[in-house]
This record gives structure tokens, sequence and C-alpha cells, in this order.
């Protein structure tokens, strides 16, 4: 088997001192898309901030396209050099490097600029490509996929809609030249029509050969863009089920909460 585009080995964070997800393994294979579903407050965006270098992870390690993204002494800052030597050695991570090795993350809530127009958000973030892809090309490729954010290029950001605003944040992601995007929650508080909508959009993201790693609460919306289902509990992933084997909205739920009656096997520990 060819190496994985993301393997992650035995990775554990949290917000110090409170640890909030721990020995994580996972490999994404070159080409296949997976998805992470659990209940809220249970740390699947802690996670995702640590695979992208917003936080440290305090163990385990990332690796992305045959790199190692966690190593030692990065993030740079000369406050850590010299001073703190526990710092310099501890494998942390770099933000900037990790969105130029073209591992991508679009946070959840879209986290956009009120005052930028939308035309100015998107050409922030070619930025981050360094030298990949071409961002006329990709403003194309999102203007396609999304004729509202074509529309609405001259208005600011605060003047959207959140369905809008969640298509200028995953537009913005693209202009990024992913070799894998991240996409946390996107569906989060759109209308069904919506929903529907940018399902039609991600499904042609992932078609043209962008890997995803999604998470979202609407498990439907999931299985239907994924190869690979990770089932997220209490900071762990409980169970990995492939796209072959899915089970019905209702297992799964029995899985993580636990069935009613009669007693569903969760596989937690497996
Ligand atoms: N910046 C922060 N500092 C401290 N604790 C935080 C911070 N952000 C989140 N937390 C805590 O970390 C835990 C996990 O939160 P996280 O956002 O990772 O969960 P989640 O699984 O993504 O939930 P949801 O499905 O609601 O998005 C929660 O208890 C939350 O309160
Ligand atoms: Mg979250």
């Amino acid at each position: 088997m060819s190496e994985p585009l993301l393997r992650v080995e035995g990775l554990a964070g949290g917000y110090d001192p409170v640890q909030i997800f721990q020995d994580i393994s996972l490999a994404m294979p070159a080409n296949a898309s997976i998805g992470l579903f659990g209940p809220n407050g249970h740390g699947k965006s802690t996670f995702l901030r640590t695979l992208s270098g917003l936080i440290d992870p305090w163990r385990g390690d990332i690796y992305f396209a045959g790199e190692r993204l966690n190593l030692a002494g990065e993030r740079g800052s000369r406050r850590f050099r010299n001073f703190n030597y526990d710092a310099v050695r501890r494998r942390r991570m770099n933000p900037k490097q990790v969105a130029r090795a073209g591992l991508i993350h679009v946070p959840q809530g879209n986290l956009l600029f009120p005052e930028m127009t939308v035309e100015e958000t998107l050409s922030v973030a070619p930025a981050a490509a360094a030298g990949r892809g071409n961002a006329k090309a990709q403003l194309d490729q999102v203007h396609r996929l999304f004729p509202r954010v074509h529309e609405r290029r001259f208005h600011k950001i605060r003047f959207l809609s959140g369905g809008e605003r969640q298509m200028v944040a995953i537009g913005v992601g693209l202009m990024a030249a992913p070799k894998l995007l991240i996409l946390d929650e996107p569906t989060l508080g759109l209308s069904p029509k919506l929903r529907h909508e940018l399902c039609a959009a991600i499904q042609k993201i992932r078609d043209a050969g962008v890997p995803l790693l999604l998470v979202d609460q609407d498990v439907e919306f999931l299985q239907s863009l994924i190869d690979t289902l990770y089932l997220f509990d209490h900071g762990r992933i409980s169970r990995k089920i492939e796209k072959a084997e899915m089970p019905s909205h209702e297992e799964i739920m029995a899985m993580l909460f636990g069935a009613p009656a009669g007693g569903i096997d969760n596989g937690v520990g497996r």
C-alpha cells in the first residue's frame, strides 16, 4: 500500500492543563475521504485544531504527505529559544508550515472578517498555497461551485447570510490549493435545502481530486461524502467503520449513546 496522505500516531492534546483527547491514531490513504462523528464537546474541533497546528500536540506525531509536521522546537517563537530547553525539544507545530504543506483547515463557525468583502477575503488565501495551484483557476472553481459567492463578490462579509458565509469559508479553503481539506461542521445552522446544495458542492470538490476530512452532526451528510467514518467519543476514536459496512443512523446512535434495550455492542475499546 502506498504511503498514507495523513497519518496520526498516538496523538493527545487539549488546552493546558485540561486534556481533551488522547491516543488518536488514524491513517488516511491518498484519494480517500474520512469523517468524524460524535457528540458535542467531545473534542473533535480540538483534534482538528491540533492537526492544523493551531495548538500544539501533547504527545504523538502527525505525518502529512510523507513529512512529520510536529518538529522539535517549531513554532519559532524567540521567547522560547534559549530560555526553555524543554520547549525547544518539544515537537511543536508551525501552523504556517502546515498550510504550506497543503493541509488546509476551514474552522467551525466560519471565522471570516466582517468588514472585508468576499473578493478581498478570497484573495488572501493563495498566500497560504506556497506557489501550489493557480489563483485565477481556483477563483473560477469557487465561482462555478458557488454562484452565490460570485454574485456577492463585492459585498462585505457582514451583509451575507450564514449559508453564504459558509460557502465563502469553503472557498477560502479551496483558494489555498489544498492537498487535504478539513471542513469542521460545514452544515452547522443551515436549512435542509442549503445543506443539500452544500453537499452537492462538496461532492464536486471531492470529485475534483481533493480528499476531505469532514466533521458534521448530520451523519447522512457525512456518509454520502466519505469512505471511512470514525466515531469520536470522549476524546477517543471508539470505532472505525468502512463505507461498505455502514450501519443505519439508529445503529450509529446506539453505538455512541447506548442502546435503549436489548444492548447493542458499542464497540468501545476495540
Ligand atoms: N479555547 C478553549 N480553551 C479551553 N477549553 C476549550 C477551548 N475550546 C474548547 N474547549 C473545551 O474543549 C472541549 C472540547 O471542545 P471541542 O470544541 O473540541 O468539541 P467538539 O467535539 O468539536 O464539539 P461540537 O460538536 O460542539 O463542535 C469542550 O469541553 C470545550 O469546552
Ligand atoms: Mg466542534
